[in-house]
């Protein structure tokens, strides 16, 4: 079967901003939005216009500096709020506006206070005027993932007809699981008759650690938009992790048909971008963007991995913008990384005797010491020469 596009619509500047202490300016959105682009994600979600003037400005300002990917704004099915955000793309070389509405049971009635028939109506009256302002329309039924399946059928085909281009599919408290997401997104293309007219795009959160995974279940249903979030920033647990869903694509060719066009060098310089300007630091042994994603401690898999890289990797630290994987020593270390390093060090050891001895030194110091640093390494050398 012929290879599809994927599309990456990137929401860190949107919900990635609403993980509580993670607000940026609009100078710092425009450095991410930048980013985003160099790195060539598909779309953008650059904010909601109706939020606040501050966010209105950020959208616009992202509007008038991207012009290779397209910019999207949210609005609520409020009439003001599809204006704001049409009147906040207004210089953007392609826009997208994106409207929502809850379809779920405990959402209508409790949130919206209204019937389905009323969410129908205003999702139907929402998309239609979007459509006037923008001609992509992106409609999400919000808390798709706990509504019930006749319902969000009834509601995607109307949307379509109305002339939404994208359908989205949020697990909006990321409370489903793979097997059944991926289901729910096959169901809804085989069972809405105008599904083919429409992309269908999924946006998971991760409160169960599952955002990744349902994300990609939903791709192999024949999802063809991943909504995500650099770092997987978001709302609460946030939401699923661009690098992963897109390293993951891309490292599972033989499992997915389809392939992103994003431009992999530059995830990790995007992903330091997000971390200094929102000051959410990326764990150690995060996937991909961890510091410790591609470093190696223990002596097996250095040895392993100086005889062939791909004995305990399956991704090259340089696709996606590290400068190299990393040997780290430590107590778990064997020789053979000991001598590479000393080797790349430009360190001679004159004998094997004298290698030995430095290396029982380096292992003495090792069991007192996280991590032996290339300074401990030439001070152990001459100290082995000199006891010899
Ligand atoms: O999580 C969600 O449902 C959302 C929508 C606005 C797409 O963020
Ligand atoms: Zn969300």
């Amino acid at each position: 079967m012929a290879e599809q596009h994927l599309k990456i619509f990137d929401t860190t500047l949107r919900d990635g901003e609403q993980s509580p202490g993670a607000s940026m300016t609009r100078e710092e959105k425009v450095r991410i939005a930048k980013g985003l682009e160099r790195m060539r994600v598909d779309v953008l979600e650059a904010g909601f216009p109706a939020a606040s003037r501050g966010d209105f400005d950020s959208v616009r300002a992202v509007a008038e500096a991207v012009r290779e990917s397209r910019v999207c704004a949210l609005a609520r099915t409020r009439e003001a709020d599809i204006h704001a955000a049409g009147e906040a793309l207004a210089e953007a070389e392609a826009g997208r506006i994106h409207t929502f509405i809850a379809t779920s049971p405990i959402h209508m009635q409790n949130k919206l206070q209204m019937s389905p028939e009323e969410v129908v109506d205003a999702a139907v009256r929402a998309v239609g005027l979007a459509r006037q302002l923008c001609d992509d329309v992106e409609f999400s039924a919000e808390d798709a993932g706990r509504s019930d399946g006749e319902f969000l059928c009834r509601i995607i085909e109307a949307a379509i007809d109305a002339g939404a281009t994208t359908i989205n599919i949020p697990d909006t408290v990321g409370y489903n699981v793979p097997e059944q997401f991926g289901g729910l997104i096959r169901s809804l293309r085989e069972r809405i008759p105008n599904a083919d007219k429409a992309v269908f795009s999924v946006h998971c959160h991760n409160d169960l650690g599952l955002a990744v995974a349902n994300s990609l279940a939903a791709v192999h249903a024949g999802a063809r938009q991943v909504e995500c979030t650099v770092n997987g920033l978001g709302e609460r647990a946030g939401n699923a992790a661009l690098e992963e869903v897109v390293m993951a694509v891309r490292t599972r060719q033989d499992v997915f048909d389809c392939q992103t066009r994003v431009n992999t060098r530059e995830i990790v310089p995007t992903s330091k971008l997000v971390a200094n300007i929102t000051g959410f630091h990326v764990q150690p042994n995060k996937a991909i963007v961890g510091v410790n994603a591609f470093a190696h401690e223990s002596g097996i898999h250095q040895d392993g991995v100086l005889k062939h890289r791909e004995t305990y990797e399956i991704m090259r630290a340089e696709d996606v913008g590290w400068h190299t994987n990393r040997m780290v020593l430590g107590k778990h270390s064997g020789r053979n990384a000991f001598r590479s390093r000393l080797e790349e060090l430009d360190i001679h050891i004159d004998s094997e005797e004298q290698l030995n001895e430095a290396f029982a030194r380096f292992k003495t110091l090792a069991d007192k010491k996280h991590e032996i640093f290339d300074e401990d390494l030439q001070a152990l050398v001459t100290e082995a020469g000199a006891a010899l």
